[in-house]
């Protein structure tokens, strides 16, 4: 037996399919439901009742739970899933300096800035207003915090680049991984999709972004 085929050990079944577990998550749901968040967001161009239905108000509680479980347990799973890859696999950029490997390790810097925006969004705009203040995030108090206190401001733009280029770039290596694209013409045709995904994503959020710091002028500055 050669040393390589000794040393390196075949996935179990069960550790093929939790990989492949982890993956698919990552679009579904959790990218298609990004990607509606931040559409839905677009809403704060039309004020403040507007979006506070497209974004943070549910007429239907109970519907609203489960959806946060249908989006927030994937997004466990894939959180799992990645840090595992991230503290097991190798960049190799070190002996090829490509524009593939350079992709590389922005996708896992871009994951490691997430699970720091993801963490501190979900309390801020969702945990904390909900269940310490006892109400949804008002869109006043969001748009006065982007307006009057810089580190919100430059946090949701890094954050937004970082879910962009995680999402468009992911959907990449995704479809290469599950086959879905195989010979180098595909995979020009895909690059094109994924810039076109990527200036998608990018363009809602900054637009979101623009459109509740402009709003927040009319707000007063927040105390915390
Ligand atoms: C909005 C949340 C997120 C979305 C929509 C998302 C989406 C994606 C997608 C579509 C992929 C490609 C999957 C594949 O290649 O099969 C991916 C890869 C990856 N994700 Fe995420 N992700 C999110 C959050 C996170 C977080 C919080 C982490 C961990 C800190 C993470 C870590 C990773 C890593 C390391 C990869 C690269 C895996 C590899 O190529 O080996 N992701 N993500």
């Amino acid at each position: 037996m050669s040393t390589t085929a000794a040393a390196v050990a075949a996935p179990t079944r069960a550790g093929f399919l939790r990989s492949r577990l982890g993956s698919i998550l990552a679009f579904f749901p959790l990218g298609i439901w990004t990607a509606n968040h931040l559409f839905d967001n677009l809403a704060a161009l039309r004020g403040a009742a507007e979006w506070q239905a497209a974004v943070t108000h549910h007429d239907n509680q109970v519907a609203h739970f489960l959806t946060m479980v249908f989006v927030l347990l994937p997004l466990a799973l894939h959180t799992a899933w990645g840090l595992k890859r991230v503290f097991t696999t190798k960049p190799n950029i070190g002996h090829y300096q490509t524009y593939a490997n350079l992709k590389y390790i922005v996708q896992r810097l871009s994951a490691i800035g997430l699970l720091g925006f993801l963490g501190a969004h979900l309390w801020l705009a969702m945990f904390h207003p909900r269940f310490v203040e006892g109400h949804e995030e008002a869109f006043s108090d969001i748009a006065a915090h982007m307006r009057h206190h810089p580190p919100t401001l430059a946090v949701y733009v890094l954050g937004t680049l970082g879910v962009a280029y995680h999402l468009a770039n992911g959907l990449q290596s995704l479809a290469m991984g599950w086959g879905v694209v195989t010979s180098r013409k595909a995979l020009k045709q895909l690059e094109i999709v994924v810039y076109g995904v990527f200036f998608a994503l990018a363009a809602m959020g900054f637009t979101a972004i623009y459109a509740l710091f402009q709003a927040g002028n009319a707000f007063p500055v927040p105390l915390d």
